[in-house]
């Protein structure tokens, strides 16, 4: 990584995750001033060498960047809040976890103050932070991301996404969605395996290596879905659904839980109702990108 470690920062709310941070901050040498409302927290960053900011107004003067990580928007607004008038003219990057319409309204709140302001999401755990394992997804103006790389580097792996303020959350939600789908698939596999005695850790290759190749239809499928064409290359629906009732029975004839098959055999069953049932699998798309309404 590229780093730049004379950038004076400022990180704002020391839990778990915003002590990761000032921390990887220390580590890569930047002079690091930090405040927490429960100042012990500070305890341990000061005596690695950060400096502890009496007050939020005095936090965000000492660095030309400054980072938030608290629980919530609402606390965003409740700490900056008291010391609105020191955001002018200033770098606020708000890596608290929140949805994309709180990140547009942020941007709007911070910039009406004078703020440059970005809207991040960690994609990492507190441990990952300072490692390129740690992905740090910002978006907002291009050219306060820019400015700034260099010294957001020390903390991981740290992507630009767009404009939109909103979207660096909902890239993480996406990828939330993912991440529990995928678990929850291996959840329900590894239930029906233990019914015959096979252990977690013997289905476990076994899964992994079915991801990972579902994985690769990905690409192939976004060009189905962004044309807005499903030929039925590999299989069509109405197959798949076969397939699905399937598993439905397997699951309910040795005692599994069968609801998230049903969930997406219903969806799948609304579609072939509306007659994509000889389009390929994507084409599902259309029942995901509305809400359910009956
Ligand atoms: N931990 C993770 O694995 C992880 C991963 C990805 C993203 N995140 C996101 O990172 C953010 C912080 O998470 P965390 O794990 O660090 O949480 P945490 O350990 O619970 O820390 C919460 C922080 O918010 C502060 N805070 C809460 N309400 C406040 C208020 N009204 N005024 C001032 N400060 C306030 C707390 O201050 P006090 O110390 O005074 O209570 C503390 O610094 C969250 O949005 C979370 O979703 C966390």
């Amino acid at each position: 990584m590229n780093r730049k470690t004379d950038t004076p920062v400022t990180v704002i709310g020391l839990g778990l995750m915003g002590r990761a941070l000032a921390g990887a901050f220390l580590k890569a040498g930047h002079p690091t001033t930090v405040w927490n409302r429960t100042t012990s927290k500070a305890d341990q960053l000061v005596a690695e060498g950060a400096r502890l900011a009496p007050t939020v107004g005095d936090a965000l003067r000492a660095g030309s960047l400054t980072i938030v990580c608290v629980t919530d928007y609402q606390a965003v607004y409740e700490l900056l809040g008291v010391s609105d008038s020191e955001l002018d003219g200033k770098m606020l990057i708000n890596l608290t976890s929140g949805d994309s319409a709180q990140a547009r309204e942020a941007a709007q709140w911070a910039e009406q103050r004078g703020a440059h302001y970005l809207d991040g999401a960690i994609m990492a755990i507190p441990p990952a932070i300072g490692t390129a394992e740690a992905v740090i997804l910002h978006s907002g103006p291009r050219s306060g991301f820019e400015i700034h790389k260099a010294t957001l580097d020390a903390l991981g792996t740290v992507t630009y996404l767009g404009a939109d303020h909103g979207l660096a959350s909902l890239y993480d939600v996406a990828g939330l969605a993912m991440m529990w789908s995928v678990l929850n698939a291996w959840l329900h596999g590894t239930a029906l395996l233990r019914t015959a005695g096979v252990d977690a850790a013997t289905y476990a290759p076994f899964a992994r290596q079915i991801a990972a190749g579902v994985a690769e239809w990905l690409p192939g499928y976004a060009e189905q879905i962004d044309s807005g064409s499903f030929p039925a290359e590999v299989s069509a629906l109405e197959t798949d659904v076969r397939a699905m009732a399937h598993l439905i029975e397997e699951s309910e004839a040795v005692g599994v839980n069968a609801e998230l098959p049903k969930l997406i055999k219903a969806m799948a069953d609304r579609s072939i109702a509306a007659g994509h049932g000889g389009e390929q699998y994507p084409v599902l798309i259309e029942e995901f990108s509305k809400p359910r309404n009956d």
